[in-house]
C-alpha cells in the first residue's frame, strides 16, 4: 500500500463485485449495495469492465470467494458463532446487509488509511452504520491483531468466523502466520475463510502468463503479491496449529462447484479459497474433516 492512501487493490476487488452486479446480476455472489458504495455509474462501471475482458477470471474469482466465504458464515451461525471479523475489509458490504448481520457482532479490521476512506465512502453513499458494527484500524505489518481487536472490544470467549478475503497474498508470511497463530488459539473455536495463490512456478504456462499479468498489474497499484503456498504444506502447518477441518478448493473444485458446464477446462492449480475450523469450533457446512498427517 502507498503511505497515507488507502489501499487501490479495496478500490479494485469491490469493482470487480460491483461489476457482477451490473454484468451478471449477481449469479455467483448477489450484493445489493456492491455499486452504491463503489459511488460509481453502474452503466460507466460495465463499460470499464467490458473494455477489459481479460478481467472476466478475476471478477468471478472474487464473487466465488465472497459466495464461499458467506455460505460457510451462515452455516457457522446456525452453529452457534456470534461473531464475525472481516479482516482486510475494503469496501466489503456484510455488516450492512448479510442476512444474518442482526445475530452477530461485526469488527471490521482495516489498514487505517483504507478504513478511513471506506467510512467516507459509507457516509457519502448514506449507508447507515449499524449498531453491531464496530471498526478496528490495524496495520497488520505493525500491530498484532490481538492489540487491535482488544482495543475495539472484541470478545475472545465468543466462537468467533474470521474472513479474510484479497488480503493473504499481500502480506509476509509472518503476518500471515502470527495471525493464524491467533485465530487458532481462541478458546472457543474459530472458523476462518481466505483465499491464496498456489506458487507461480507450479503453474502451467498459460496458467502462469495469466499470474505473471495480475501480479504486474497488482504491482503497478503498488500493491504486489508476495506470498503463496503449496496446499500441503499449508495444512500441515494450518493443522499443527489446530486446524482440523480444511475445505480447500482449488481451481477445480471451484469451476465444478460453480460452474459445472466449464469443469472440464479447469487448470489444477491457481487460485484457491479455504475455509478451516479449529477443533473446538463446532462442524459447519460442507467441511469435510481431512485425516491428520502420517
Ligand atoms: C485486495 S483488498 C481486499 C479487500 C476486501 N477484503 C475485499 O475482498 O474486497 C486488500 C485489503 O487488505 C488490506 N491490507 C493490506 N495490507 C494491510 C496491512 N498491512 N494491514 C491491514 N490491512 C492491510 C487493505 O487495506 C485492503 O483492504
Amino acid at each position: 500500500m502507498q503511505l497515507g492512501e488507502p489501499s487501490r487493490t479495496a478500490r479494485a476487488a469491490a469493482f470487480h463485485r460491483a461489476a457482477h452486479q451490473v454484468l451478471e446480476q449477481g449469479r455467483i455472489f448477489a450484493d445489493p449495495l456492491a455499486v452504491r458504495i463503489l459511488g460509481e455509474d453502474a452503466d460507466a462501471i460495465a463499460r470499464e469492465a467490458e473494455a477489459r475482458p481479460s478481467s472476466r477470471r478475476m471478477r468471478f474469482f472474487i464473487a466465488v470467494r465472497t459466495r464461499f466465504a458467506e455460505d460457510a458464515l451462515a452455516a457457522a451461525v446456525e452453529r452457534g458463532v456470534s461473531q464475525l471479523v472481516v479482516l482486510g475489509a475494503g469496501l466489503d458490504t456484510y455488516a450492512y446487509r448479510g442476512s444474518l448481520r442482526d445475530r452477530l457482532r461485526v469488527f471490521e479490521v482495516d489498514h487505517p488509511d483504507t478504513q478511513g476512506w471506506k467510512r467516507r465512502r459509507l457516509a457519502d453513499a448514506a449507508i447507515p452504520l449499524p449498531a453491531t458494527l464496530t471498526f478496528a484500524p490495524v496495520d497488520f505489518e505493525r500491530q498484532t491483531l490481538a492489540e487491535g481487536l482488544a482495543a475495539a472490544g472484541f470478545d475472545p470467549a465468543q466462537p468467533t468466523f474470521f474472513t479474510w478475503l484479497g488480503v493473504v497474498p499481500y502480506l509476509t508470511d509472518d503476518a500471515v502466520w502470527s495471525t493464524l497463530g491467533f485465530i487458532a488459539n481462541l478458546p472457543h473455536g474459530a472458523h476462518v475463510v481466505f483465499d491464496y495463490g498456489d506458487p507461480p512456478d507450479s503453474l502451467s504456462p498459460e496458467a502462469r502468463d495469466r499470474h505473471e499479468r495480475g501480479a504486474a498489474h497488482v504491482a503497478g497499484l503498488g500493491e504486489p503479491w508476495v506470498n503463496y503456498f503449496e496446499p500441503d504444506s499449508l495444512h500441515a502447518r494450518m493443522r499443527d496449529l489446530g486446524f482440523f477441518e480444511i475445505e480447500d478448493l482449488g481451481p477445480r473444485e471451484i469451476l465444478s462447484r460453480y460452474f459445472p458446464q466449464r469443469a472440464a477446462a479447469a487448470p489444477d492449480r491457481g487460485g484457491h479459497v479455504l475455509h478451516a475450523a479449529t477443533s473446538n469450533a463446532r462442524p459447519a457446512g460442507r467441511l469435510q474433516k481431512e485425516q491428520p498427517a502420517e
